[in-house]
């Protein structure tokens, strides 16, 4: 099957800082991170605290290496602070606010200064531009908009790029297929979960989703396997490129994979300095070892935020079509999204790859979690595909099974439902249902 080609960017319209070489980049970050790590200090109590606690002081910091002294932040340090309390300039030079909602309690606040709006529109309109966008285009929107970043974070980068933007926002999927089908954009961004719920309701509707004027996607904000991107490009006839970011960072755009190479996601280092630590110790790993992602704002008036433990899982590589710019892997998952199921660690994404190469198998799938005696028990549920034959579900759910076990090493069952039985995404997908006993 043939998929469309996005013209490789030419490099003259790239941003200055994505042409640096890396000596000039580590200069930049090092200039910047000894701002940065100033500003939260000078201006945030809870920072000056917390590095006087462990003994550092923003001086301390002559080279980069010197980050690992600074202590680390966490989501939790946001809670305790909630609302404004980590704003390091007046509430009256924040311009927006975002929050995510979070599973519970109270949600995490995120502020901008106009300038900081203006950097996040940059490192998104360079993101679409590395995706393969171009000014000019028309870009359907269908992250959600309001307190997520998603909507709006993505509408600033299309404007600033010059695209035509259509805030269509998450839901309502006719209408969705219906302004594809009517404005003929030539890129999409959403969630992947929802674009398969967008390309089940083309073929509701009888239309080909491989005919649309589409020919680029962006996806992100939900973790999505190699065996998701080439269902998407097959059903879809686009490209599908991986987009990463979280509120407490900035939103959409910290990192966005190339469209030449699809090998990873370039990080904007000038903006947001990477590192990746021992998930369990938090120390620091060397580039190429998998640990959790920490990020430091280099730039950010706002929410300076120094070393924050973001709990994604992945390791750095070096830059490819970005030459300076490391790379982090499509992320794997979340530590706090790992299911521990009698002593095996499990992710979501493992049971995605193997649910995607099981023959008769749809992409819809649920982890349902519950309790068997004293153990706890996993079972996939997975709708067949709309041509499946009745007599191939005992297989398919059997090689599962089986694919499960010797890949991940441990034992789960599956069950087998129709088509369109399972709630369908709109936004971030939710795929663990948990019915333990509590
Ligand atoms: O999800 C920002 C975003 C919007 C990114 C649109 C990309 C596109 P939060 O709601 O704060 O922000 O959630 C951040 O989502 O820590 C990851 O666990 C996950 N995440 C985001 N992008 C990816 C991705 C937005 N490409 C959390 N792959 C992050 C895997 C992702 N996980």
């Amino acid at each position: 099957m043939s998929t469309r080609r996005g013209a490789a960017p030419e490099s003259d319209t790239l941003d200055a800082p994505e042409r640096m070489s890396v000596d000039q980049l580590r200069a930049l970050q090092l200039e910047r991170l000894q701002w940065s790590l100033r500003h939260a200090y000078d201006n945030v109590p809870f920072y000056r605290k917390s590095f006087d606690a462990a003994g550092v002081h923003p001086d301390d910091c002559t080279e980069l290496g010197d980050l690992p002294k600074f202590p680390m932040t966490t989501k939790a340090d946001l809670r305790d602070n909630y609302p404004f309390g980590l704003f390091a300039v007046p509430r009256e030079k924040v311009a927006r606010v975002h929050a995510s909602s979070g599973t519970t309690g109270r949600p995490t606040v995120v502020g901008y200064t106009a300038r900081d709006i203006d950097t996040w529109a940059t490192c998104m309109a360079r993101s679409i531009r590395a995706a393969g966008g171009r000014p000019g285009q028309l870009l359907h929107n269908a992250y959600g908009y309001g307190l997520f970043t998603g909507g709006l974070g993505a509408h600033y980068g299309a404007e600033k790029l010059g695209c035509t933007v259509v805030p269509v926002s998450g839901g309502m999927t006719p209408r969705q297929v219906q302004l594809i089908q009517d404005f003929r954009p030539e890129v999409i961004m959403l969630t992947p979960s929802y674009m398969l719920t967008i390309i089940d309701e083309f073929e509701k509707q009888g239309i080909d989703p491989r005919s649309t004027s589409l020919k680029v996607g962006i996806f992100g904000a939900e973790p999505w396997t190699e065996q998701m991107r080439s269902e998407i490009e097959e059903r879809m006839n686009i490209h599908a490129v991986d987009i990463y970011g979280l509120s407490e960072v900035m939103g959409p755009g910290v990192s966005q994979e190339c469209v030449e190479t699809k090998d990873g996601l370039h990080i904007w280092e000038d903006h947001f300095l990477p590192e990746v630590v021992d998930t369990l110790d938090g120390t620091p790993l060397p580039d190429g070892e998998e640990g959790e992602l920490l990020f430091t704002s280099l730039t950010k008036e706002a929410l300076p935020i120094i070393r924050y433990r973001t709990r994604d899982l992945t390791l750095l590589l070096p830059g490819t079509a970005r030459p300076a710019m490391r790379r982090m892997q499509k992320i794997t998952g979340r530590s706090d999204d790992m299911i521990i199921l009698r002593g095996v660690n499990v992710f979501p994404t493992q049971i995605e790859e193997i649910v995607l190469r099981t023959a008769g198998l749809s992409p819809h799938f649920q982890l349902v979690l519950s309790t068997q005696g004293r153990m706890d028990a996993m079972t996939v549920r997975v709708e067949c595909r709309p041509d499946t034959p009745p007599e191939r579900h005992a297989g398919a759910a059997a090689e599962l099974v089986a694919a499960v076990k010797e890949t991940v090493g441990v034992t789960v069952a599956c069950e087998i439902v129709e088509p369109e039985t399972l709630e369908r995404s709109v936004g971030k997908l939710q795929r663990l249902k948990d019915q333990r006993r509590k």
